[in-house]
């Protein structure tokens, strides 16, 4: 079959990557890509987030199956305009990405259908607010409503902090995102992720993850987009598993169903595990990144017959092969990031390191200029392993970093320190 991914991170080098390796895809087109992409699969360019515009080239191009990587086109409602002109497609409708795409929705979903989650209160309004925030004093989690690139959340251990992020938020900050403001009870634990397929009625995880937000080693310094991954996590024992699919997972999956919002995706669920208790802390409505990378890196092939089985209905059928394995992704970036950094400096040495089921470097910002592979995002390289141990797995991952010559570029240095320890 002929199959489009939509996106171009080291996410959609990572599904690209899986897609391939199955012998169903006859041809695969990523768009818009970059680099890494480019090596295994055709790259095209058009407004991935205008509906009509994705469901033209589906049609020019015979493609039989889209997978939609980010969540901008998936809150677009892209995947609802795919689905009307009859294309099968792996993501939610606009409805059901509400459940990332809006903080106050997930409260509502979540007091519904009595999922474990933070107590929270909603405001459109900035005195109402900061009374509130008065109130309950800190520590105290302030959350831009809407999609703020994964920057809307500011975690407050002292009260004029909060109170700051509420002057930020309703001052425009957030743009649009930050005109309604939930404030969310802080709570203590470990954090894990977890990925669950649905197919508007059935459930199948596939995978759990941890992943290192913080741009420093030690877990210190500002929020990134994530620096790091590794998967399984260990804090995600059987007994916390079984609570947070009874307890959260499939009571959410009903609820939507419930309101006429099925979701048809991969649910990407934010745990905080305090004491064997999962409390959920966010939906996304799509993989992580850098966590898909370590997730198909485990699922390979088998990842393209999981998504087409989501996206038909039929994950009742559905198994999961696993093996025993354990993988890891840490985040090469360019100098500075997350703040300014400098773009189309040269990294040397990719040619020489191994490309296998164990070893890849998922490529995120990157382009091709003159025969060479130059830096042109923030995050820039996925360095990812597989082994029989996350030490392994690990190991192996800071081998390669080792050979890549890129002075421009940074990684922490103690990705999985946590699972290690
Ligand atoms: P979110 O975008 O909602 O996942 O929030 C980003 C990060 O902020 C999470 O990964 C947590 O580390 C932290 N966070 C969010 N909500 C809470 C909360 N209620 N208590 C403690 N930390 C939180
Ligand atoms: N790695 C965090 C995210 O994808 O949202």
């Amino acid at each position: 079959m002929n199959i489009l991914i939509l996106g171009s991170g080291g996410r959609e080098h990572a599904l690209a990557w899986a897609v391939m390796q199955n012998p169903k895809c006859d041809k695969l087109i990523v768009a818009p890509g970059n680099a890494g992409i480019a090596m295994i699969a055709e790259c095209a360019s058009f407004d991935i987030n205008d509906g009509a515009a994705v469901a033209s080239f589906v049609e020019e191009n015979a493609i039989d199956f889209v997978i939609i990587g980010p969540e901008a086109p998936l809150a677009a409602g892209v995947a609802d305009d795919l689905r009307a002109a009859g294309v099968l497609t792996f993501g939610p409708s606009k409805a059901a990405a509400q459940l990332e795409a809006s903080k106050s929705f997930t409260k509502d979903i979540c007091d519904a259908s009595g999922a474990p989650t933070a107590g929270y209160a909603h405001f459109t309004e900035a005195e109402a607010a900061k009374a509130y925030i008065r109130e309950q004093g800190a520590p105290i989690v302030v959350k831009a409503d809407g999609l703020a690139a994964g920057k809307g959340v500011i975690v407050a251990m002292d009260e004029a902090t909060a109170l700051d992020a509420i002057d930020d938020m309703f001052g425009g900050e957030f743009g649009a995102a930050g005109a309604e403001v939930v404030i969310e009870e802080f709570m203590e634990g470990e954090e894990a992720s977890w990925f669950i397929l649905c197919d508007g009625e059935n459930v199948l995880p596939v995978g759990t993850a941890q992943d290192h937000k913080r741009v420093g080693d030690g877990d210190t310094g500002l929020n990134t987009g994530g620096m790091g991954a590794y998967s399984p996590a260990p804090v995600m024992t059987d007994a916390v598993i079984d609570k947070a699919m009874s307890e959260i997972i499939k009571p959410t999956v009903a609820e939507m169903a419930k309101r006429g919002m099925p979701y048809q995706g991969v649910l990407y669920a934010g745990f905080m595990i305090k004491d064997g208790q999962p409390r959920l802390v966010e939906y996304n409505c799509r993989f992580g990144d850098p966590e898909c990378q370590v997730l198909m890196m485990r699922l390979g092939a088998q990842a393209l017959d999981l998504m087409l089985a989501t996206a038909e209905g039929t994950l009742d059928q559905a198994r999961v092969n696993w093996a025993d394995d354990h993988a890891m992704t840490v985040v090469m970036a360019a100098n500075g990031y997350p703040g300014a950094y400098e773009k189309g400096s040269v990294i040397r040495g990719l040619d020489a390191l191994p490309e296998d089921s164990k070893n890849m470097v998922f490529h995120a910002g990157t382009s091709e200029k003159d025969g060479q592979i130059v830096a042109t995002g923030g995050r820039v390289l996925n360095v990812t392993a597989r082994g029989d141990s996350l030490k392994d797995a690990r190991d192996r991952a800071y081998a390669m970093i080792n050979e890549i010559d890129w002075p421009e570029g940074f990684n922490r240095t103690d990705i999985g320190w946590r699972a290690l320890s």
